[in-house]
């Protein structure tokens, strides 16, 4: 029997003393010393011993169980601490290496120069008014002095519904809604920004695309105010050098109507290849509100004048960024939006 406990101890020893792993431990511990254990397993079987080899056999079982037990013990510390110091290193933030950096979104081109047109007129006093895309016939065309048979209906190539509901063609129908709503009170004083819907397509036309309308209705509002604060929007967008020009023009809602040009952005003038060697560049429409629009909204037109102007949010893009493919502000190529 003590030939076995030695045995025992030696063997539970090496493999104590080779274990790896808390779990490698834990499964020793129950081999040589749990309720079935190995050791425990002879301590029980002592009954049978002569009593004269009892106490020595005993003796020598406890004390192998005691060194089992403490080498089991230091064995656990051993390894835990070991453990532990591996998941600090595992976690350890090195401050040293570069961060990943995010990949951070931006505004599209076409909304910053929204929001810059916006901030221009602002700046002078208008508001931001809104309307539906889905608009009426009424609204569209009608109350802008475009009567159902007008042959200008023809510049606008239109989206239908039905015979009097469709995607809005231009942002104009907003000035009437806004006057509708204030008449007879003055001033109105507003910008209107959104989506319009034409039947084009190719690279200087998109079947969806942007204006900004412009409205001022007030006692005594003359062509120089609108002269004025157009020129003052084209120095404000493209820059203190720019020079405007207005060429006169037909819209059947305005009159005098106008468009207006600023010196080429590319050439300031000189003429290139942008401005078709003319040194200029169209960029709105405008004109003084037509007596019968006014009238048609519920203004005197007797008592009050107003100015109106409408711009494509694109073309105003496409030469302040110097772009000559309009269809790339709808491709969402972050090649291409990443540049702005
Ligand atoms: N609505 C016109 C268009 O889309 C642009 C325009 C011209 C608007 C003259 C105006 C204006 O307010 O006075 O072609």
């Amino acid at each position: 029997m003590e030939a076995k406990l030695e045995r025992i101890a030696l063997e539970a020893r090496e493999a104590l003393l080779r274990a790896t792993s808390l779990e490698e431990l834990e499964e020793l511990r129950v081999r040589y010393l749990g309720k079935k254990g190995e050791l425990t397993q002879i301590l029980r079987g002592m009954g049978s011993l002569a009593p004269h080899e009892r106490p020595r056999v005993g003796q020598l079982a406890n004390k192998v169980r005691q060194d089992l037990e403490d080498l089991l013990k230091a064995r656990t510390e051993e390894l835990k601490s070991r453990l532990k110091e591996e998941m600090l290193e595992a976690e350890r933030i090195d401050i040293t290496l570069p961060g990943t950096a995010l990949l951070t979104g931006r505004k599209h081109p076409l909304t910053a120069v929204v929001e810059r047109i916006e901030e221009i007129f602002l700046g002078l006093g208008f508001a931001i008014a809104e309307g539906p895309e889905v608009e009426l016939d009424y609204y569209n065309f009608e109350a802008l002095n475009l009567p159902k048979d007008h042959p200008a209906r023809d510049m606008q190539d239109s989206f239908f519904f039905g015979p009097d509901v469709l995607l809005r063609t231009h942002t104009s129908p907003v000035q009437v809604r806004v006057m509708e709503r204030t008449a007879p009170e003055v001033p109105v004083k507003i910008i209107a920004p959104g989506k319009v819907y034409r039947r084009d397509d190719d690279a200087t036309h998109s079947p969806m695309f942007h204006q900004v309308e412009g409205l001022m209705v007030d006692r005594r509002v003359t062509f120089g105010d609108l002269k004025g604060v157009l020129e003052v929007f084209a120095r404000e967008m493209f820059g203190p050098q720019t020079r405007t020009r207005f060429r006169p023009s037909y819209f059947p809602f305005t009159e005098p109507s106008a468009e207006v040009d600023i010196s080429c952005v590319i050439c300031q003038g000189e003429g290139c290849r942008v401005c078709g060697m003319s040194g200029w560049l169209e960029i709105l429409g405008c004109g003084m509100v037509h007596p019968r629009v006014l009238e048609m909204s519920g203004y005197n037109s007797e008592e009050v004048t107003g100015f109106a102007f409408g711009m494509g949010v694109e073309r105003i893009a496409m030469l302040k960024y110097g772009i000559d493919d309009l269809r790339l502000f709808f491709e969402n190529d972050l090649r291409f939006l990443a540049q702005f």
